[in-house]
């Protein structure tokens, strides 16, 4: 079946970002402001608007549900959103799946995956138990925990690392290391301008070049054809693969076919958007479906062409803790 949620430059789309909450038990530095302001409970979706939501834009062509923060596991309900997600699936949603820190993951792996998760991602910044101190303000061990956990229940994992040149710069080789002995899949990340307005700093970016620079200095590098992923893909002494999504130096923006539910309900067409349709109080008004799919259709056909068109810092009060990544 067709998306009916196309944008005026073609794109369909298949893949929804939903955040569950803007908090977070970390303060990664490249994701946060210093003092994050969280939310009124009453701001944020319940789990029923949530459902409803999703439910109409399934019909309308999504496939993929992804649920984000802040972090996804700090949210009341978690297993409840899951659950009203997996009764999604004979209308056509084919995966969900989580972005989390893990740190709380442990206790609660076999019971998502037992509510319908399919599949996480998580963030790993660094193997370095200092390191990983300093870019997120909290400790590395029980995010091991979470990823042996997930690996024990049976989840599909994939490891996300951001790049901050002054701060894990020097990490490109030991994550490949470590995650290739655990056969753990591994993108790198692009530091993108999306956290505290005036933070971002463009010689904090480590480039997909330079990635791939220190790759070479290590293993045999042969890249591989692009799937429809945002991270490009490469195979590393004949074997193991990693991504890099490369946002800044390479934007995938031509064939980005996503969209964002922020926590408080808005939709963001893109995640460098400079506002979101505000859909919380449609929703509580009693909108209906089709009021509510005729509001989100036309806010994805103007979607713009994103970051591929603009480059440079983007100075917005909305920081990516708080739309999900
Ligand atoms: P897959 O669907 O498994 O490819 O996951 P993903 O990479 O979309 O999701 P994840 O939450 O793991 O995000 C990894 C990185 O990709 C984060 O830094 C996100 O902010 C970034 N990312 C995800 N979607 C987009 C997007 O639409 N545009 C840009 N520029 N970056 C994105
Ligand atoms: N640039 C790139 N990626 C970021 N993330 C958070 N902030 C940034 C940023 N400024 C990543 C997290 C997580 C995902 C949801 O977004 O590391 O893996
Ligand atoms: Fe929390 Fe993820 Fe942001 Fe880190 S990147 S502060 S773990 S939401």
């Amino acid at each position: 079946k067709l998306s009916n949620l196309i944008d005026q430059h073609g794109r369909r789309k298949r893949k929804l970002r939903i955040s569950l909450t803007d908090r977070c038990n970390f303060r990664c530095r490249y994701c946060m402001p210093e003092h994050p302001q969280w939310l009124p409970k009453a701001q944020v979706l319940t789990i029923e608007e949530i459902a409803q939501l999703a439910r109409v834009m399934v019909l309308d062509g999504i496939t993929h549900i992804r649920l984000t923060g802040g972090e996804p596991l700090l949210r009341r309900g978690l297993l409840e959103c899951v659950a009203a997600l997996d009764a999604l699936r004979p209308l056509g949603l084919q995966r969900i799946s989580m972005t989390s820190n893990a740190s709380l993951l442990a206790p609660q792996a076999q019971a998502l995956k037992a509510a319908g998760l399919d599949d996480l991602n998580i963030s790993l910044d660094s193997v370095e138990p200092a390191t990983f101190r300093h870019m997120t303000g909290r400790e590395l061990a029980p995010v091991i925990d979470g990823i042996e956990a997930a690996q024990a229940a049976g989840l599909p994992i994939k490891l996300n690392a951001v790049l901050l040149r002054e701060d894990n710069g020097e990490q490109i080789v030991p994550l490949v290391e470590w995650s290739r002995a655990r056969g753990l899949p591994l993108r790198f990340i692009e530091y993108m301008p999306l956290d505290a307005p005036g933070r971002w700093q463009r010689e904090q970016v480590v480039s997909e070049a330079e990635i791939l620079d220190a790759l070479r200095e290590r293993f045999a590098v042969e890249a591989l054809p692009r799937s429809h992923d945002p991270a490009t893909r490469y195979r590393l002494d004949g074997g193991y693969e990693i991504g890099v999504i490369s946002t800044v130096s390479n934007p995938f923006c031509a064939s980005c076919d996503r969209l964002r539910i922020t926590a408080t309900g808005e939709l963001y067409t893109c995640l460098f958007a400079e506002r979101g349709l505000p859909l919380r109080e449609r929703l509580r008004a009693g909108v209906t479906d089709e009021d509510l799919l005729d509001a989100i259709r036309d806010a994805v056909w103007h979607k713009d062409r994103g970051y591929a068109a603009r480059q440079g810092p983007v100075e917005r009060p909305l920081t990516m803790h708080a739309i999900g990544g």
